[in-house]
């Protein structure tokens, strides 16, 4: 893919690694790539990270067809930088953009585009253990219409911000709430799609729950409230009685990366694992049989998270955690194959070459349009 480069003029300056939280900073530039029913996926350019100008009737923020993805860069001691599960990833994007009904591309040249991204902001990518370059690419609808129906033009971008800790108290155990009033996703709907609406489900429920003190809300089924599905940002994993225990993927529950990372470890390690459904009765009677060993989450923002606390119908069932716990060994080794301290038997990590396009004068060079005016860059192109 010949990507167009057009380079900032005004450079910013990263803030330091302490001060960066999640996804309040953005590195120089992005990604954006066009398509229409007549020429396809076209235009792929890298601009500086700006505003959008978009229309008020964007088919976007009214029926929320849009999609997104969520992945980290690390650098190393010697400057290198990796993406971490960088394809698995761009599978998955190709697969929500199928389930709302948007335009499929090859995973393989999104993940090209997003390599030359990282190479030119490379000096993004924070060095400190526990930071990262957190990757976004999102694909929206670019039609301005109202009437309800799949858009025939959308935007794919791409942006990136450097990244510490997703919770504020770091690797802490986080004290969760058990949703039993509202419901995330239910059968034959968008729960396994990395798309806006599952979160937008989510957002009344959490703060309902910070309110009362709590850092998240577990899921469980929309139907009869009793199975447990995943947190709200995170897988979830249970070992209870020294068995490793997830819920299966029905539909309902995003097919994490970071999941299957655990299942691939649990897997290489020959960990009794299990992937089944689990009710709240059962975590309930583990805890009080004091059986329930250890409850972690899963995800790229929050690595592998431990939980200290459930609250299930006013019960505080509290998870102390044991030394060397599974929860460790996995935070441990992901992030030391992260950070290139662990060997990278599955070939989890893509390195990030320096290429061309880092260059202005290249002659992939282009006249920055005025703004990213989503639904306009067809007529420029
Ligand atoms: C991620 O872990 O990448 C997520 O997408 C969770 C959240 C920040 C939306």
């Amino acid at each position: 893919m010949q990507i167009a480069t057009h380079r900032t003029t005004q450079p910013k300056t990263m803030p330091d690694a302490g001060a960066l939280g999640f996804g309040k900073h953005f590195a120089d530039h992005m990604f954006l790539m066009d398509h229409s029913p007549e020429s396809g996926w076209h235009s792929p350019r890298i601009a500086p990270h700006k505003p959008f100008l978009l229309d008020p009737a964007n088919l976007t923020l009214h029926y929320g067809q849009s999609i997104f993805e969520g992945l980290k860069a690390f650098t190393r001691p010697d400057g290198s930088v990796y993406i971490f599960r960088l394809l698995d990833h761009m599978d998955r994007f190709v697969r929500s953009a199928e389930r709302l009904g948007m335009p499929l591309f090859h995973p393989s040249d999104v993940a090209e585009a997003i390599e030359a991204l990282v190479d030119i902001d490379r000096t993004w990518v924070p060095k400190q253990r526990g930071t990262a370059l957190y990757i976004r690419p999102t694909l929206i609808a670019a039609d301005n219409v109202l009437g309800v129906r799949p858009a025939d033009h959308y935007l794919m971008y791409v942006i990136c911000s450097p990244v510490g800790s997703y919770y504020s108290k770091g690797t802490a155990p986080t004290r969760i709430y058990v949703e039993e009033t509202y419901s995330r996703a239910s059968l034959g709907g968008l729960g396994e799609a990395k798309t806006a609406a599952n979160y937008a489900a989510s957002l009344l429920a959490a703060e309902e729950s910070k309110a009362k003190g709590f850092d998240q809300v577990l899921w469980l089924d929309a139907k009869e409230h009793r199975f447990v599905e995943e947190v709200g940002t995170m897988n979830i994993f249970f070992v209870i009685d020294d068995i490793l225990i997830t819920p299966p993927l029905d539909g309902t529950i995003l097919d994490g990366i970071t999941r299957r990372t655990v299942i691939d470890l649990a897997r290489q390690w020959h960990l009794h694992f299990q992937e089944r459904p689990v009710t709240m009765d059962e975590v309930v009677e583990a805890s009080r049989a004091g059986t329930l060993q250890e409850v972690f989450g899963s995800g790229t923002a929050a690595t592998i998270s431990p939980v200290g606390e459930l609250n299930y119908k006013g019960e505080a069932l509290v998870i102390n955690e044991r030394p060397n716990s599974i929860r460790q060994r996995m935070y441990d080794t992901i992030t030391g194959i992260q950070y290139g301290e662990v060997p990278d038997t599955h070939n989890w990590l893509t390195r990030v070459e320096p290429h061309a396009t880092t260059t202005n004068g290249n002659g992939h060079d282009y006249a920055p349009p005025e703004a990213n005016e989503v639904g306009m860059m067809r007529e420029k192109a």
